[in-house]
């Protein structure tokens, strides 16, 4: 059986003492099953001590550079992510790859780096709502998988978390629907399969990402190929993100 895994994206909120506040309060109301596991991606300043504040939730960054070191003004490698025992990094989400110009080729080093240092990656795809009209969300999503596993061992690639995230789901409260999610990352669990084989596709853990509430999470989690969720929004208050874990 495979794992769940909840984890909240902070993006670009909160200062530190917030955070710490946050993960404490949490933490003295949370109960969670050994299948779970429970987290948030905060901003890189607030990772040391979120990372020594978690007992029970996971830390994750949300972004990295894939050089372990050199003339990259304002970019953070994974040695120094390594180096506060951070657990998780999010790779690739969209706002990234829209914003900042990721390129396909970037989050794939970025992945194989990670892989390399035995972090585990949160590898982010999906479409915009142009491409989702069109048709052509499959397709979408399967060259950015392909692209992103490039070079990565079998052994490697069940380590990744996949999180699909359409993009005109992501803050607008328009939730795929259940059916949607579902039939997408089962489409990407053929993609793995494709790639390596049952048994990796099999492993691999998939969330759906994109207006995750406390209301709307348990219909997407009962679905067959959704393992979990990345939530922007609804994980930054406390009862909101606990409601999500309930
Ligand atoms: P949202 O963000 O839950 O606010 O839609 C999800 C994300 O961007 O990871």
């Amino acid at each position: 059986m495979r794992k769940k895994i909840i984890i909240g994206n902070w993006k670009m909120f909160k200062s530190n003492k917030e955070a710490v506040e946050f993960i404490t309060e949490v933490e003295s109301k949370l109960n969670l099953n050994s299948d779970t596991v429970a987290g948030i991606a905060v901003p890189f300043t607030m990772l040391s001590d979120a990372r020594k504040a978690a007992k029970k939730l996971v830390i994750s960054a949300q972004n990295c550079y894939f050089e372990k070191e050199g003339a990259f003004t304002g970019e953070i490698s994974i040695p120094m992510l390594k180096s506060i025992n951070v657990d998780y990094v999010v790779i690739g989400h969209s706002e990234r790859r829209d914003i900042f110009k990721e390129t396909d080729e970037m989050i794939n080093e970025k992945n194989k780096a990670l892989l390399a240092s035995g972090l585990t990656p949160i590898l982010c795809c999906g479409e915009s709502l142009e491409t989702y009209e069109a048709g052509k969300t499959i397709e979408w999503v399967k060259n950015q998988i392909v692209k992103a596993f490039k070079g990565i061992s079998e052994e490697d690639a069940k380590k990744v978390v996949i999180a699909y995230e359409p993009i005109w789901a992501i803050g607008t409260g328009k939730v795929a629907t259940p059916e949607i999610a579902q039939n997408v990352c089962s489409e990407i669990r053929s993609i793995i399969k494709d790639i390596y084989n049952d048994n990796v596709s099999q492993a691999i853990l998939i969330q759906y990402g994109g207006s995750v509430k406390p209301d709307n999470i348990s219909d997407i989690l009962n679905q067959d190929d959704i393992d979990g969720a990345l939530v922007g929004g609804a994980s930054l208050q406390v009862e909101s993100f606990l409601g999500l874990l309930k």
